[in-house]
């Protein structure tokens, strides 16, 4: 088995972080890597093996767009989350929520709803699973529910307000999906927010021009830009 912290050989990653982040710094993400794999130990859920995209199993042609799964690591998530303070009477949506990681902490955050949407059935299936385990120790108030579809076919109830994606698809599938989001804004403007973990595809979502706010947030080692738009920015064309 090899190892890998942030999909990298350990010696390169710790070299690197040390340069970027210095000593303090780096060993507090050692730490947050730790507490993320005993994760799974804590709850008695399935969450941390990742899957390649070749061996997801979906019935969606959309598959040759997809990522391989892996989770969202929580001591980051909570610690963005706690930075952010984003009101939690609001509707959180993954946007490819694979086992459920994101969408555990987030219920664990508070928010009114929580809905994750995933193609792959077998994935839902062990997110529910989890779910189940996790909320039996983390009891919410939070309505929480997996939807097994792809995103692009996904019709957004215009009650939505935080859009969560971990390189989850690229660019065509992002375009789509920024176009739902677009058309939900102007149907009922609100205030709205986009978390985007691990971005590689930030053109999709500036060229979109919908949100007015942008803001890197680097987090014990991981990456979250953080897209906002205020509801009387949102733009009005009825
Ligand atoms: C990197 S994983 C992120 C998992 C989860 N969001 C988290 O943070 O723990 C990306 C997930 O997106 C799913 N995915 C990719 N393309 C999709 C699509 N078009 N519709 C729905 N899910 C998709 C993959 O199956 C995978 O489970």
């Amino acid at each position: 088995m090899r190892t890998h912290i942030f999909g990298k050989n350990p010696v390169t990653w710790f070299r690197e972080s040390v340069q970027r982040f210095g000593w303090t710094q780096t060993l507090t993400i050692i730490w947050s890597v730790v507490v993320d794999t005993s994760f799974d130990r804590r709850f008695g859920t399935d969450t941390t093996r990742r899957i390649p995209v070749e061996k997801i199993k979906t019935t969606s042609s959309n598959i040759v767009h997809s990522m391989k799964y892996g989770a969202s690591k929580a001591m980051p998530f909570r610690k963005l989350m706690a930075e952010l303070k984003l009101p939690t009477d609001g509707v959180f949506v993954d946007l490819g929520s694979g086992k459920g990681r994101a969408v555990m902490l987030a219920a664990e955050y508070g928010f009114r709803k929580v809905i994750g949407l995933e193609f792959s059935g077998e994935l839902c299936r062990t997110a529910e699973d989890n779910l189940r385990k996790f909320l039996r120790k983390r009891p919410t108030e939070s309505h929480v529910e997996i939807i097994e579809t792809d995103v692009t076919q996904y019709r957004l109830s215009d009650e939505e307000t935080v859009f969560f994606l971990f390189d989850p698809f690229h660019a065509p599938i992002l375009k789509q999906v920024m176009q739902n989001i677009l058309e939900s804004a102007e149907r009922r403007p609100r205030d709205l927010w986009l978390i985007y973990h691990a971005p590689r595809e930030q053109q999709v979502i500036e060229e979109s021009g919908l949100f007015t706010d942008s803001k890197l947030h680097v987090v014990l080692g991981a990456e979250f830009m953080v897209y906002s738009i205020k509801v009387d920015e949102v733009p009005q064309t009825k």
